[in-house]
């Protein structure tokens, strides 16, 4: 449904404004409408395979790889679908105007942002990297990469060595959880499938936040490297660990597989592959892989809004009335900046309004595009 859609790209659209905003939105509900808006959660402990699993789904090499806490700021990926034919590019917030297209770049720029604000000392930092992926090959969708759960800070060389705070285990954990406690959130709990599912930091803590599991996508990771003789059936289908969304098993590239330089198309078929001629999961293929994650997620998110629109319409007209009231206030003042930022934010809510409406017009019996 086409209304559907732009009004999810509208929603992305004032997410990422009010994020440029920051703290210069004045009275008004801005932050309010940010959490609001439902986005999704990458969680899980060190090596789980969570940046495995965000390329998998953008379909592009793009992310910080290494051993140790190698993320270590928040990052707000947006994807962006673009028509058919287009060239695929990324755009970060801070570098307005700066398209990157040679995704090796971004990579580039993702380490380079992460140690302008947390020194070269390997500190972590809660304040988000906003990336924006424009592209044919995408879903609309907001992903949060955040660093890994882990008991201990291992790496190499050692946290100590790195010049790491003792508290860098319960800052992660802290900072996780201010991103899953929120109710909007949508929490993909990536576990690796060659350890203990009891024991995975990503399911001990979406269980605790989100105990219906209504929020929790459980994401089942390194299917391909279970001992000979196992398999993961009880989990997938739901017996082992219900949560009420199926559980997805995923076949991301392994460390010589990265080393080799196999490249996305070529390791998204030798997952399909994987599951196809699996005598495990062959009966479960279609329900597998990353390529599905993406759409259910997607779908997901469509759905969220769906049902959130009476709550985030009444916001955004609230928004309205506020903005144009700060925006007329300001007028008389000099925060140039921040009031085209507003005026921005204005024209977007007006646009979702506009679209909200088209969309119960679009919705009604008979009328249901
Ligand atoms: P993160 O720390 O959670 O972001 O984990 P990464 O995505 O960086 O993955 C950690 C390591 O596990 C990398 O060497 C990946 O190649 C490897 N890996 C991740 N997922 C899989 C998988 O499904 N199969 C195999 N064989 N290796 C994987
Ligand atoms: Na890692
Ligand atoms: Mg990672």
């Amino acid at each position: 449904m086409a209304t559907m859609e732009s009004l999810i790209v509208t929603v992305n659209r004032i997410q990422r404004a009010c994020t440029v905003l920051g703290d210069h939105g004045g009275d008004t509900n801005l932050p309010t409408l940010w959490e609001a808006l439902p986005s999704v959660v990458v969680v899980g402990g060190q090596s789980s395979g969570k940046s495995s699993v965000l390329e998998s789904i953008v379909g592009r090499d793009f992310l910080p790889r290494g051993s140790g806490i190698v993320t270590r700021r928040p990052l707000v990926l947006q994807l962006h679908k673009t028509e058919r034919g287009l060239q695929e590019y990324g755009e970060f917030l801070h570098l307005p105007k700066k398209k990157f297209t040679d995704f090796s770049m971004v990579r580039k720029e993702i380490q380079d942002e992460t140690d302008r604000m947390t020194g070269k000392s390997k500190q972590i930092s809660p304040v988000p990297i906003h990336l924006s992926i424009y592209s044919p090959n995408v879903v609309n969708l907001t992903l949060i990469d955040l660093p890994g759960l882990t008991k201990v800070a291992v790496g190499i060389p050692p946290a100590f060595l790195l010049g790491q705070p003792e508290s860098i285990v319960q800052d992660i954990e802290i900072m996780v959880r201010s991103y899953v406690e929120k109710p909007n959130c949508i929490i993909l709990a990536i576990t690796p499938a060659n350890q203990d599912i009891a024991t995975s930091d990503a399911m001990k803590l979406s269980r605790e936040v989100d105990p219906t599991g209504e929020r929790t996508f459980g994401v089942l990771t390194k299917l391909d490297l279970m001992d000979k003789g196992t398999n993961a059936i009880d989990v997938l289908e739901g017996r082992a660990y219900p949560l009420q969304h199926p559980w997805v098993g995923i076949v991301n590239r392994s460390q010589a597989d990265i080393k080799k330089n196999v490249d996305m198309i070529a390791s998204r078929r030798k997952e399909r592959e994987f599951f196809a001629s699996s005598p495990d999961y062959g009966h479960l293929a279609s329900k597998m892989g990353s390529e599905y994650l993406a759409k259910v997620l997607s779908k997901h998110l469509e759905s969220v809004i769906r049902a959130r629109l009476p709550g985030i319409t009444s916001l955004i007209n609230k928004s309205i009335e506020e903005l144009e009231a700060e925006l007329s206030h300001l007028g008389r003042s000099v925060a140039v900046d921040a009031g085209a930022q507003l005026y921005t934010i204005l024209e977007l809510c007006r646009a979702f309004d506009r679209i909200f409406k088209e969309h119960l017009d679009g919705g009604r019996p008979g009328g249901d595009r």
